[in-house]
């Protein structure tokens, strides 16, 4: 199975637990599109949900494939949250993020019952700290922030960059909610609970890409099929 196959096999299998009439929380990147088109199609079906968005562009794709919004408050809490990862650790905790939609996906996470994240095999790790992990920020003072990240995150163990993230220009990537995004490389992190009780204690940072204990079920991907993955 090539990655594409992965990611739509796993948003097709997150579909079995989608029901009639429930308030979805539909998450960002890659993989949550393949499911965002798998669901599109059963609501081309018939099927009745109520979809919030995790990010502009989620948005723009959930209007265009004909699935029915609404805004967070107005549904207040959702029954099920899917979305994907950019790691899962044996724990189902999350490093999200890649996409700079850390800050939306975790409001709307929080605000669900349940969270399935979805994946191929390659976000999948013993511990985590291979990917960077996306620390959302206030424009305001970025570099005085991005330092203070820096320090806590060398007492944290970090050994590689902690860098404000650009884009192909060299400007700054922003965030729907008009943030920043400074992109912390560890290698591991040990303890996951403290670094982000530690970073989110920094005035500067929004919210940090560490999703604890958020997450019930994994449905990963890989080249002999679609498996799932508890706590
Ligand atoms: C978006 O901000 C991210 O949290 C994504 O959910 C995460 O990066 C996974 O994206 P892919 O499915 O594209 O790998």
């Amino acid at each position: 199975m090539s990655p594409e196959e992965m990611k739509a096999a796993a948003g097709k299998a997150a579909m079995a637990h989608v029901r009639e009439g429930m308030r979805l929380g539909i998450g960002t990147g890659s993989t949550a599109e393949a499911f965002i088109a798998h669901l599109a199609e059963a609501v081309g079906d018939g099927l009745d949900i109520t979809g919030v968005p995790t990010s502009e562009r989620t948005a723009r794709l959930c209007v265009e494939m004909g699935i029915r919004l609404e805004s967070l408050d107005d549904v207040d809490e959702l029954d099920l949250t899917v979305d994907g990862a950019d790691e899962i650790d044996p724990n189902l905790n999350l490093i999200k993020g890649a996409g700079g939609a850390l800050l939306r996906e975790k409001i709307v996470a929080h605000a669900s019952k349940r969270m399935i994240v979805i994946a191929d095999d390659s976000k999948v790790v013993d511990r985590l700290g291979r990917f960077p992990l996306p620390i959302e920020v206030n424009a305001f003072g970025v570099e005085t922030t991005r330092r203070a990240v820096e320090a806590v995150a060398r007492d944290h163990g970090a050994t590689g960059d902690i860098a404000i993230r650009t884009a192909r220009k060299g400007e700054s990537i922003v965030t729907d909610g008009g943030h920043l995004i400074v992109d912390a490389s560890f290698g591991h992190i040990s303890d996951p609970q403290a670094l982000a009780c530690a970073l989110n204690a920094i005035p500067g940072v929004v919210e940090n890409g560490l999703f604890l204990s958020m997450a019930s079920l994994a449905i990963v991907a890989g080249e002999t099929g679609v498996r799932e993955l508890t706590v």
